[in-house]
């Protein structure tokens, strides 16, 4: 029985980062919203912020996303899990924003649910668990259940809800460089595009049967801290990924010439013995993971050989949190 909080209030602002995938969420279980076919083992980031302000009103829900109206179908699933666990007879009113691209492959969906997740939580009438929220969160958007949690997360295969692994303050040394290739929004959304992989691509069955095994090998690096393994399993998670994607009917393409060209950079840089290994998702960006010791020998390299490419370094961030207007 979930206690009653003694107040609670109309209207709440809080921010949370995006959830970045080192074995990747790629697949619905045909049962359920967005159960996860495979399981992911998930970083939130620093640094990238979701911004959501959550009003109760009375007139229907509403979402407006960086100043633009939303159309609410695509929120609909989102609010009515929500609404029981808000006032009786009221509907949502959502302002949000990311000070990060939007719909480009940087997980804005990730830390946009999340952050409404935990609005509701915060405008509920009772306490819930950071597994309420998780679950919440994942009818959204699937890797926002993971971003509910600051730290490393892992959602299994299946399950309702994502679980914490290790805090953010488990790894300070690692980094993650963001590559913006293109900020634009991409032409098919990831749900769209694992559902497209699902129904089509020969390949997809067996990349769900390779996951469990892939990412229980990243368990064991995260838990050892060895990067140079959980590079090499995050490279197999994006690249076999892909592959369901290149296979599809009609193929998916997220990539462009630039992308490619910075995974090849990146072996290049291996190669010269640094430990930098790149991740992607349902988008031409490139993430590249690496430590702190070796950021700035990596975004040296990038200046010099992609002179227009926008970088920006980011850390292990922390958890959803109420944003400074709304703390007393
Ligand atoms: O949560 P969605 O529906 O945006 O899907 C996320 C899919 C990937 O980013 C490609 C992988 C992941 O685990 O985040």
């Amino acid at each position: 029985m979930i206690p009653a909080k003694e107040t609670f209030s109309e209207s709440v602002t809080v921010c949370a980062g995006p959830s970045i995938a080192l074995t990747k969420y790629w697949g619905k279980q045909p049962e359920g919203i967005n159960r996860p076919a495979t399981p992911s083992l998930g970083v939130t980031l620093g640094g990238f912020q979701s911004q959501a302000t959550l009003t109760l009103t009375g007139t229907g829900h509403q979402v407006t996303l960086n100043g633009q109206t939303q159309a609410i179908e695509r929120f609909q699933p989102f609010f009515a899990a929500a609404v029981p666990y808000i006032k009786e007879g009221r509907s949502l009113n959502a302002v949000c924003g990311n000070n990060f691209p939007t719909g480009a492959g940087l997980a804005s969906s990730a830390s946009g649910f999340a952050a409404l997740a935990y609005a509701v939580a915060q405008l509920s009438a009772e306490t819930l668990s950071s597994r309420d929220i998780s679950a919440l969160a994942r009818v959204g958007s699937g890797s926002a259940a993971r971003a509910v949690y600051g730290g490393f997360t892992q959602w299994p295969a299946g399950a309702e809800a994502a679980e914490p692994l290790y805090d953010a303050d488990y790894w300070p040394e690692l980094r993650l460089i963001a590559c913006l290739v293109d900020s634009g929004p991409k032409a098919v959304s990831s749900r769209n595009a694992m559902e497209r992989a699902r129904l089509t691509s020969p390949y997809y069955q067996s990349w769900v049967e390779d996951a469990q095994a892939l990412h229980n090998e990243a368990l064991t690096a995260l838990a050892a801290k060895d990067l140079e393994k959980l590079g090499d399993i995050a490279r197999h998670s994006y690249l076999r990924m892909f592959g369901t994607m290149f296979s599809s009917s009609p193929p998916l393409l997220y990539w462009h010439a630039t992308s490619v060209a910075l995974i090849q950079h990146t072996e290049r840089l291996r190669r010269q013995g640094m430990g930098v290994w790149e991740t992607m998702d349902a988008g031409p960006q490139v993430k590249l993971l690496c430590l702190v010791s070796e950021v700035s020998t990596i975004v040296g390299s990038l200046n010099e050989h992609f002179p227009s490419l926008e970088t920006v370094v980011t850390h292990v961030g922390t958890g959803p949190c109420l944003s400074d207007s709304t703390k007393d």
